[in-house]
């Protein structure tokens, strides 16, 4: 009796083993974990091999931003009616969104997205979500993020005032986060980490791809490093709305300066996250796993996750971090940074040598600084 049970028990465990490992064939002929999961890998190697081509650059870029502007459109306090979260709303409704002031530039990535929706049939939600983890992975050092799949149509789009400004102040942004999300300040700061690889359009209409820290290309923690130096002027015609001086205002034809954004600015060095922010440079690790976790949040909100599925095996492999640590810019040192966080012992790092530092303004595999590039999509 008691050895029956016990074999009954077995091949019950085994069962279940063998259930959570069984793929299911796709009509392309290779197999997933599960059904829903089969349109995603067609859809990766397309976007892979037609929209971001393997590269880190703008496309890339503006999905995670779009990732963003998305889902932070729900609201706790005003209820369903504000908007849906991340349903991909700015998407289907191309004429509404997208025309938000805060959305300046979003087009852009609604506009490139928008095709490979219809060609692989999957939501707008899903696309949004699934392009910016899929993007990212062409970054070194940017975690793997998970992906579930599921998200129904968007009903409406989202009011306007619901994606933060770079003008407005940290109560406001901090508050935004919390009824938008549910983040805490610190998960604000790690989802900010998305500004390493980042550059405005925008925000100084007369010059484009402005990057927000030295290393546009790569996921580091120079951005949190480079936010705290002391500003020394503007890369193009500043002060514009949002933005105050940066620390490497440096251009050079389309090699455009450094711009800094208030918010990111403000946040520094606010007494609320400013330890988080210096706690994150020369962290790469720390830093990865605090965006993945934020941003495994940001993907679902306003959907129901238990009925989602999880695909996240879809996603590539991330690449590893440039094996280099963060350093001063060429031009700057330790005299430059604003300190902010006395809780903890400022990292001690060295300078580059060099004359002052100059960013270029294409990715490395698209021939660094030379005057042209495929990567200025979306610039002016
Ligand atoms: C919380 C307050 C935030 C503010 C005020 C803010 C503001 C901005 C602004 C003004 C730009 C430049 C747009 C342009 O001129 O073209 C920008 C770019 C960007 N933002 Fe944010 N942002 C915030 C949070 C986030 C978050 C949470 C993410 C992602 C998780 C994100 C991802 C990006 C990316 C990837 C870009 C670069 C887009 C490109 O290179 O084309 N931002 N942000
Ligand atoms: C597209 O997906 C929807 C929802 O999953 C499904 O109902 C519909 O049959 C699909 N259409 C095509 C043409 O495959
Ligand atoms: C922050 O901005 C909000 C909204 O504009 C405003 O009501 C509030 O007074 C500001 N707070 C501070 C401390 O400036």
């Amino acid at each position: 009796m008691f050895a029956k049970s016990l074999f009954a028990l077995a091949t019950l465990a085994v069962a279940a083993s063998a259930a959570n490992f069984k793929r299911v064939a796709c009509p392309s002929g290779h197999t997933a974990s599960h059904a829903a999961c089969c349109a995603f890998e067609a859809l990766r190697d397309d976007l892979q091999a037609n929209l971001f081509g393997g590269v880190c650059g703008e496309e890339a870029h503006e999905s995670l931003r779009l990732a963003f502007h998305d889902a932070i459109g729900f609201s706790k306090k005003l209820g369903p009616s504000a908007g849906g979260g991340a349903d991909g709303s700015a998407l289907a409704f191309p004429d509404v969104e997208p025309n938000f002031p805060a959305n300046l530039g979003i087009a852009d990535s609604v506009d490139f997205l928008t095709p490979f929706g219809a060609a692989h049939n999957v939501s707008a939600g899903d696309l949004i979500q699934f392009a910016a983890a899929v993007g990212i992975t062409n970054c070194p050092g940017a975690p793997r993020l998970g992906f579930l799949a599921g998200r129904p149509p968007p009903k409406a789009p989202s009011i306007i005032g619901l994606v933060p400004e770079p003008q407005d102040n940290v109560t406001s942004i901090l508050e935004r986060m919390e009824d938008g999300g549910g983040f805490s300040p610190a998960e604000v700061i790690a989802l900010l980490s998305s500004h390493s690889i980042a550059r405005s359009d925008h925000v100084d209409p007369t010059i484009g791809a402005v990057p927000f820290d030295s290393t546009p290309f790569v996921y580091d923690t120079q951005v949190f490093l480079e936010v705290l130096l002391k500003g020394t002027g503007f890369p193009g015609t500043g002060p514009n709305q949002g933005e105050v001086q940066s620390p490497l205002p440096l251009s050079s034809g389309q090699n455009v300066g450094e711009l800094r954004l208030q918010s990111d600015f403000a946040l520094a060095r606010d007494a609320r996250t400013a330890c988080t922010w210096q706690g994150f440079i020369n962290e790469q690790s720390l830093m990865a796993s605090r965006f993945q976790a934020a941003m495994a949040k940001l993907a679902v909100i306003g959907q129901n996750t238990r009925e989602l599925v999880d695909c996240s095996d879809v996603i590539p492999a991330a690449l590893p971090a440039v094996k280099k640590p963060a350093t001063f810019p060429a031009g700057t040192s330790e005299k430059d940074v604003e300190r902010s966080c006395f809780a903890t012992p400022f990292p001690t790092l060295s300078a580059d040598r060099g004359p002052a530092t100059l960013i270029p303004h294409c990715p490395p595999s698209q021939g660094g600084d030379a005057d042209d590039c495929d990567s200025d999509e979306g610039s002016l």
